[in-house]
């Protein structure tokens, strides 16, 4: 292994220790679901065996509209995790990321730890993953080896601009994807995925990508895990403190992108619950994907993923019959009320008019 590509599986396992070890969600910041309050249905003209959850999702179907977000791959020991969740999502119909493939790349030595999701997930949705600072000096070899390695049926390129900044390694350079994005897509060969990991994606933001061949965002708004406070954690400085909040929260990023994108969006940062995925779909989100809760089951097996999982599902389930909803699509048309902070910032950024 180079120095550099021992340097990056370093810096991989810190994460995945730090996001172990710490709460890693800033205490003064939210996703905001809280403030989502759904209508009650008191008299649902349904039975629960009417509740239909599945959803057709890039050529594939899903029993529940929820996948495990992106996480790991390429240290040692990382083959353990990405096999429990694909072990679990594979049995229950479901979906999952895979951290990024860069150090894959780099060395083949690694692709073991993420082509193991394919091995014992043969039939589920698997979105492969790349970063968008390194993406766009990437050849179209390097980019159609990442989507190989696990038959990847989407890619996502993560935008993680606080992150680059704040790691002592960062690559903060951004410059140019934009431009080169369409042509990313076409030699991808598969869907491609916008998606941020903890920051949020703005209408601006999502109306310039909007235009672009992309298949749709992963919005990764602010509330869940945050990579000022995993980044903080690794520098011997306060210089992170500052960002621990940042970001837009991810209900508010929901409406945002929604407001002006036709496009899939996937709903992730701070989805805690089924509760939260079903207020994120009547908010706009196509599905939602969660990723550190499954970290610590998926150390341990793919029981206690599938246990989790099946957990979200029920919950999924019930919220869709609290609110009538018969089908995914039904439930788009819930009616909600926002509170507090999240009604203030649709009302400053001119969402609806409330
Ligand atoms: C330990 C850890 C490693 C992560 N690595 C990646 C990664 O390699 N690529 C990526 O796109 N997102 C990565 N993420 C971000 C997640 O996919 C997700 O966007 C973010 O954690 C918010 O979701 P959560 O609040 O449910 O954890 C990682 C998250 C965690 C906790």
């Amino acid at each position: 292994m180079s120095s550099e590509n021992s340097k990056k599986s370093d810096r991989k396992k810190d994460h995945i220790e730090i996001a172990l070890k710490h709460d890693v969600v800033p205490k003064r910041f939210i996703s905001q679901f809280d403030e989502v309050v759904l209508i009650h249905e008191a008299l649902p003209s349904l039975d629960s065996s009417d509740i239909d959850m599945t959803l057709e999702f890039i050529g594939k179907k899903l029993s529940a509209p929820l996948i495990v977000g992106a996480m790991t791959g390429g240290t040692a020991g990382s083959e353990v995790i990405n096999g429990n969740i694909a072990e679990a999502v594979e049995e229950l119909g479901l979906g999952m990321g895979i951290g990024s493939q860069k150090l894959a790349l780099g060395d083949s030595s690694f692709e073991y730890t993420f082509a193991i999701a394919r091995r014992k997930a043969p039939n589920a949705v698997i979105l492969g993953n790349l970063g968008a600072s390194n993406v766009f000096r990437m050849s179209r070899t390097e980019i159609r080896r990442a989507v190989e390695m696990i038959q990847a049926d989407a890619l996502e390129i993560h935008l993680n601009a606080l992150q680059e900044f704040l790691q002592p390694e960062g690559e903060p350079n951004f410059k140019g994807l934009e431009e080169k994005l369409d042509q990313i897509c076409d030699e991808a060969g598969v869907p491609v995925f916008v998606k941020e990991t903890g920051s949020g994606i703005s209408m601006e933001t999502a109306k310039r990508l909007n235009g672009k061949k992309i298949s749709g965002f992963d919005i990764g708004g602010a509330g869940g895990t945050s990579f000022a406070v995993i980044e903080g954690k690794r520098r011997n400085d306060d210089v992170a403190e500052p960002f621990y909040g940042w970001g837009i929260p991810t209900a508010a990023s929901i409406m945002e992108v929604r407001s002006v994108s036709d496009k899939l969006i996937i709903a992730s940062g701070g989805v805690r619950s089924g509760l939260d995925a079903v207020k994120a779909m009547v908010l706009g989100a196509t599905l939602s994907s969660m990723a550190r809760p499954l970290l610590r089951p998926a150390t341990r097996s793919s029981d206690e993923v599938k246990n989790f999982l099946v957990k979200t599902e029920e919950q999924i389930r019930i919220g869709m019959a609290l609110t009538g909803s018969r089908d995914l699509k039904a439930l788009m048309k819930v009616k909600f009320l926002l509170m507090g902070d999240l009604a203030q910032w649709v009302r400053q950024r001119g969402i609806f008019s409330l």
